[in-house]
């Protein structure tokens, strides 16, 4: 079982290096939630970074926002999660533990995303020869029921005003109850789109593989808005250009692949979703969710229009979502408050909407299995990260070759002028070996040596991460040079 000890090797190279951590671990840990170190942290901020330049600082026709997670509760219910994102779950009558439907099988093979209920259900009928994976009993299920995966808080001190809110399970209604701001105050005309990235929580019956699916994750998502008639072009569009983002970010092209959607499988919104999967070292299949596209129609706009129109029902209803039915489509509905006015050609329509939509702690994991290698080296195992250099957390480190002769002065002083350019690590601890051992697990892709040769001629050695080829640098030349070489 080569590909799950892989799997085990990186989670175990994750806690050892500082990457990730088990949420609440001196408490005896949380699961399914996960806390990123010192060196987590800078690489899981490169993703973003790097989605970010792509997605918004590189594109004329998308603007960025960051809306909050507690948002006004009519949004779950135009938007249709307060009703239907749920997973159809079955109990173990001999241990009482939960799994979801779709993920009952004869052996322990894994599931995709959520499948819709109504699929669910028709894959339900028959439970009579599913193995429950806790205790291992065979058809030991209850009626399969619903469950809901928003997680409840309240807001508000008073008994009177206090209301049930949901922390948000995606990011994107908070783009679209903002796009009427955004059109309002920006230059935006169709198409454009707006991007957000930020915190998701889901109440996930089964969570699994690290970081793979947890119940608090973040979410790279872009509502790209366009003119119907034009939406599959631009879903063509974007399948592209986010396939192209993780292999220009260094995933093997070998391990990304498309897989649309059956039918049966869209989620209440969309007329038409594409994965793009990953080939990750966990579960039978392999091939896992890594980012969907999905055409999600007029279908949210128009929601939202029906939701507003609903407003004052909610007071009337104390705010309780299960009384409220939204109101139905008035006339003129194409020229309700979310729609958009096209000047040039004096038409008005609700826009079709184009959604890429990753998952950063998903990406993260891929990059770090993609860049994951062991090679031997005279006779010893060499464990690295070969990151793409935008994504490496350290991008140089510096070293005196001994503690003495000036040289950790020297050393320090480079630290210092580089550091204002770029993330840099000093290290004089240990064997100079050792040190570059720890850096190749770190991802770091140069290390500085400030050696015996410095005192004479002002050059340093810069080893090269991949090849550990060496060069010799005046230190005068240093920071450019590292700046070619980052690209930064
Ligand atoms: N707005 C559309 C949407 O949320 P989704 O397929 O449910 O679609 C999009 O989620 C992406 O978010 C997934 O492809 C995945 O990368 C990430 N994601 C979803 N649930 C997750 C979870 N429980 N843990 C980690 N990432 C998750």
């Amino acid at each position: 079982m080569a590909k799950l000890t892989k799997l085990d090797d990186i989670v175990s190279l994750c806690k050892r290096r500082g990457f990730i951590f088990q949420s609440s671990e001196v408490y005896g840990g949380l699961a399914s939630c996960y806390d990123y170190g010192p060196l987590g942290v800078e690489l899981k901020n490169n993703v973003k970074k790097a989605w970010w330049k792509a997605a918004v600082q590189m594109r004329d026709d998308i603007v960025g926002l960051d809306s909050s997670i507690l948002m006004h509760p009519l949004i779950w219910k135009a938007s249709g999660h307060a009703d239907k994102f749920a997973d159809l779950v079955a109990e173990c009558k001999k241990c009482n533990t939960r799994t979801r439907v779709d993920h009952l099988v004869d052996n322990a093979e894994e599931h995709t995303e959520h499948v819709p209920i109504e699929t669910a259900m028709a894959d339900a009928q028959d439970l009579s020869k599913k193995v429950c994976p806790s205790c291992g009993k065979i058809g030991q299920f209850t009626e399969p029921m619903p469950f809901k995966l928003m997680f409840e808080t309240q807001m508000g001190a008073n008994v009177d005003d206090a209301m049930t809110l949901y922390l948000r399970p995606e990011t994107a209604q908070g783009i679209f109850v903002n796009f009427k701001n955004v059109l309002d105050t920006t230059r935006v005309k169709i198409p454009f789109g707006i991007a957000q990235i930020g915190k998701s929580f889901r109440n996930e019956v089964t969570t699994k593989a690290f970081i793979f699916r947890t119940r608090e994750f973040e979410q790279a998502e872009i509502e790209f808005f366009c003119e119907p008639g034009t939406d599959e072009q631009w879903y063509e569009h974007w399948k592209e250009v986010r396939f192209k983002w993780y292999t220009d970010l260094g995933i093997k092209k070998e391990n990304l692949r498309f897989r649309d959607h059956d039918p049966d499988e869209l989620a209440h919104y969309a007329k038409a979703c594409v994965d793009v999967e990953y080939k990750f070292p966990f579960g039978s299949g392999d091939w896992q969710e890594l980012e969907g596209i999905a055409n999600r129609t007029d279908y949210d706009l128009r929601q939202h229009q029906r939701g507003i129109r609903t407003l004052n029902d909610w007071f009337e209803t104390k705010g309780d979502l299960t009384k409220i039915t939204l109101k139905e489509e008035a006339e003129n509905f194409e020229k309700g408050p979310l729609s958009y006015f096209d000047e040039q050609n004096k038409k008005r329509y609700i826009p079709y909407v184009i959604e890429p939509s990753a998952g950063i702690d998903r990406s993260t994991l891929a990059f770090l299995v993609d860049a994951y290698d062991e090679e031997e080296v005279k006779g010893d195992t060499r464990n690295l990260l070969r990151f793409h250099h935008a994504l490496a957390p350290i991008k140089a480190a510096i070293f005196p070759l001994v503690k003495k002769d000036g040289m950790p002065e020297i050393a320090r002083k480079i630290y210092d002028e580089l550091k204002g350019c770029f993330n840099c690590f000093y290290d004089q601890k240990g064997a100079v070996g050792r040190r570059y051992r720890r850096q190749d697990e770190a991802g770091t892709p140069f290390c500085i040596t400030v050696d015996g040769q410095t005192l004479d001629d002002n050059t340093v050695t810069v080893r090269d991460r991949d090849s550990m080829e060496q060069i010799r640098i005046s230190t005068d030349n240093l920071k450019s040079h590292l700046r070619e070489k980052l690209d930064m």
